[in-house]
């Protein structure tokens, strides 16, 4: 039996699988968000451990946990959980989606040494900048700092006592060499800081440490069980998803939209604004376009409307042409591909007829455009999608497949219901782990459907994009 963890910005969710990686069980434990200032966006690490009890006792109540093998991790990515000496948390954890480093990131990105190196641009939700602006605005906290961990890092600490990331995580720090895989100490300096304040790297099926034997003996597991250094959220959902090889991609309808493509080798374009980065598996690199808000968008348009998000998304019928309005996700800023972290959404062409299923309509419209500039984001580095498999909560609208399908021109493949997402590719790096084992038992999930492209429409999408992109252009700087 083997544990995956997976520590999302709304949640920590486990799954527990067996050793032919079918599911047995699983638990989630909600989360909260607190942004004490516009663009800010935090939690408090000791939240993940309250977290992290609560799924382990309600799965121990359902399972024998001593049979367990092995565990991973996974988590959000780019977060700064900064620990004194004593291990203790100096600040909260400044997340992925705080955009208060803006500035500094734009400085440090114009250090062309940032870009050479890590094959990024430095974005404001990057983990360097951040560590720029606790230097600046927190100068008793900066100088204390003694260790820098990843959310899901952190859970390690607790799970095994020691300090370790792997490279998927690492990749989106701005301090790592992601070519050869290793921190890199002159970007480090350039932050004011040192290797010794950064953990040890492994890779993402490697053991990173073993179960301290006090936590293991509260929750009824065996002592010593390895722990794989797992991976960033959307490379263990690929490890889930089988997307393993090149040509092979997944898109993710979560809080965040990742467009994400595995590489078989190293190609960097920083210059698109497509982030690429190590993937969980030895030899192996990814790249994703990634936008901001994609059911968030959703989730604040029907908070809006009062409305309930799934209910709204799953009732809007068959597929119809883009409307007449037009919604811009970018509620906090946008990565691929404007790295613009003032911009804000809009809706543009609002009339009398503009009711409440129009405007969904266009806010799931819009961020399947901002999808189309990812595809072509990445499509400018030369990165092949042979085909989609989707994930996250926003996949459980037919709709919204639809108009992925169609506006990108591509089959998108729903998988059977199940667990195939970051918590499940922790389960399977916790499985390689301790058997010993590498990514050829990363296969795709059976198939439920396929959503083909809708010929009819994809003129329309065509056009529907178009205007999306004159629009995003006329509101960059409109703050
Ligand atoms: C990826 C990113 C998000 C978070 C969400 O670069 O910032 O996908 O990992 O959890």
């Amino acid at each position: 039996m083997y544990l995956g963890l997976d520590l999302g910005t709304t949640g920590l969710k486990a799954v527990l699988i067996d050793g032919e990686r079918r599911l047995l069980a699983e638990a989630t434990a909600p989360l909260s968000v607190s942004r004490p200032h516009p663009g800010w966006s935090e939690q408090d690490p000791a939240a993940w451990i309250r977290a992290a009890e609560t799924v382990l006792t309600a799965l121990a109540a359902e399972r024998d946990l001593s049979a367990l093998r092995g565990i991973g991790l996974s988590g959000q990515m780019h977060g700064a959980v900064l620990l004194d000496a004593a291990d203790a948390v100096l600040r909260p954890c400044i997340l992925w989606n705080d955009t208060r480093a803006h500035g500094e990131a734009a400085e440090m990105d114009a250090d062309p040494q940032f870009r050479a190196v890590t094959g990024n641009i430095v974005f404001p939700g990057f983990t360097a900048p951040k560590l720029r602006w606790v230097a600046h605005a927190e100068p008793r906290v900066f100088a204390s700092v003694a260790k820098i961990l990843l959310p899901k890092d952190y859970l390690r600490l607790w799970l095994t006592g020691e300090h370790v990331a792997e490279m998927s995580d690492a990749a989106g720090t701005s301090w790592l060499d992601t070519g050869r895989r290793l921190w890199d100490e002159s970007l480090l300096a350039a932050t004011g800081l040192s290797a010794g304040q950064l953990p040890r790297l492994v890779e993402g099926s490697d053991v990173s440490g073993h179960l301290r034997p006090a936590l293991a003996g509260r929750l009824g597991m065996p002592a010593d069980i390895p722990v794989a250094g797992g991976g960033g959220d959307n490379a263990a959902t690929g490890v889930g998803m089988g997307v393993v090889r090149a040509g092979q991609a997944f898109v993710s309808l979560g809080t965040s939209g990742v467009l994400f493509a595995a590489n078989d080798a190293y190609a960097p374009a920083p210059e698109t604004a497509v982030h690429t980065f190590c993937h969980a598996l030895p030899d192996m690199w990814h790249q994703m376009g990634v936008i901001l808000s994609a059911t968030d968008a959703l989730n604040w348009y029907a908070g809006l409307v009062g409305e309930d998000a799934a209910r709204l998304a799953t009732s809007l019928g068959p597929l119809r042409a883009p409307g007449e309005t037009l919604f811009l996700p970018y509620l906090g800023g946008e990565r691929t591909p404007l790295n613009d972290a003032a911009i804000r959404g809009a809706f543009l062409g609002l009339a009398h007829a503009t009711d409440r299923a129009a405007a969904a309509r266009a806010v799931m419209e819009g961020v399947t455009f901002a999808f189309c500039d990812c595809r072509d984001a990445l499509a400018a580095t030369g990165t092949r999608i042979d085909g989609l498999i989707a994930t996250g909560g926003g996949a459980r609208s037919d709709y919204w497949l639809a108009a992925i399908a169609t506006a990108l021109d591509c089959p998108v493949t729903l998988p059977v219901a199940g667990e195939f997402g970051a918590a499940y590719g922790a389960a399977l790096l916790g499985l390689m782990a301790a058997e010993d084992v590498g990514a050829e038992i990363a296969e795709p999930p059976a198939t439920a459907r396929i959503i083909a492209p809708e010929a009819s429409f994809t003129d329309a999408f065509r056009a529907g994009h178009a205007r999306y992109r004159k629009a995003r252009t006329a509101i960059q700087g409109v703050t």
